[in-house]
């Protein structure tokens, strides 16, 4: 029987490292054709062939979402490739934490830039495939930031929900496509993601606070094949997840 995930066109924006790489890894395993962007380029195109010779099948793609072409090349190449995109995961973030009176101007600016305008640039991209097709999945990644709001997360946690009223506009409007459209808004997991964070303090309390309970990133992997993994007129819309032990 099919698992809905096997032969699946999945396109990954920040697939270099933590739960991008990690949903890559997860995917190709069970069978989908992996499509990796990221502006680290060495890494993408390491994963794919370490991908591609366990004899899945992946494509590395130079992509930094800030710029729509590039958002509208990674997912143009997949189709070339592939002839089709199935699932498109806008997961591709960054968090810079600080309060705003220390006016990090140019940090809230790359949030805003990365993780508002990069999933918009997504969905851009893969829209009016998937409109054609008659059939697709986006996901976009939030956040339990896209939930609450903490001091000094204000911008990233602006941005993150942000990401949830767009993906719910959009869950609206795509119903006559047969469109699939999921939020997965994990806690705190250990990735690089806290490894930006310029401010001292914001960086040693996030610190502080991911070493003491943070889970494995294949857990953000498991809820996305979840989400592909339901028969097609199933539509999961949010998955929030954190580690047993978060209480915020
Ligand atoms: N880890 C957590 O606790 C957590 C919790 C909730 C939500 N999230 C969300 O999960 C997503 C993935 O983050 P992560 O935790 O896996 O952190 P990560 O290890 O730092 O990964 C972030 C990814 O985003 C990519 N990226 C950043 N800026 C980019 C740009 N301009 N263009 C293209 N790619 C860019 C990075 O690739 P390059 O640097 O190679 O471009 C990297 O692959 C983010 O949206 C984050 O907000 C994470």
């Amino acid at each position: 029987m099919s698992n809905n995930i096997e032969m699946k066109v999945v396109v990954i924006t920040g697939a270099s490292s933590g739960l991008g790489e990690a949903a890559a890894r997860l995917l190709s395993e069970q069978g989908a054709i992996v499509v990796l962007g990221a502006r680290r380029v060495d890494l993408i195109k390491s994963l794919a062939d370490e991908l591609s010779g366990r004899g899945g099948k992946a494509l590395a793609v130079a992509t930094d979402v800030t710029s729509r072409d590039q958002v509208k090349r990674l997912v143009d190449a997949a189709v070339q490739a592939y002839k089709r995109i199935d699932v498109m995961i806008n997961n591709a973030g960054l968090m810079q934490q600080s309060p705003l009176e220390r006016l990090k101007v140019n940090e809230w600016d790359n949030m805003i830039d990365v993780n508002i305008k990069g999933v918009l640039y997504g969905i851009a991209a893969a829209l009016p495939y998937m409109q054609r097709q008659k059939s697709g999945h986006i996901i976009n990644v939030s956040s339990v930031a896209g939930h609450k709001v903490t001091p000094a997360g204000t911008v990233y946690c602006a941005t993150k929900h942000a990401v949830r009223v767009i993906s719910e506009g959009l869950r609206q409007e795509v119903k006559p496509y047969n469109i699939r459209t999921t939020i997965i808004s994990p806690g705190a997991v250990a990735t690089e993601l806290p490894s930006h964070i310029t401010d001292p303090t914001s960086a040693a309390n996030i610190q502080k606070f991911y070493e003491g309970f943070a889970i494995p990133a294949d857990s953000f992997a498991r809820a996305v094949a979840f989400a592909m993994s339901q028969p097609e007129d199933v539509d999961v819309n949010e998955i929030l997840f954190r580690p047993t032990r978060q209480e915020l």
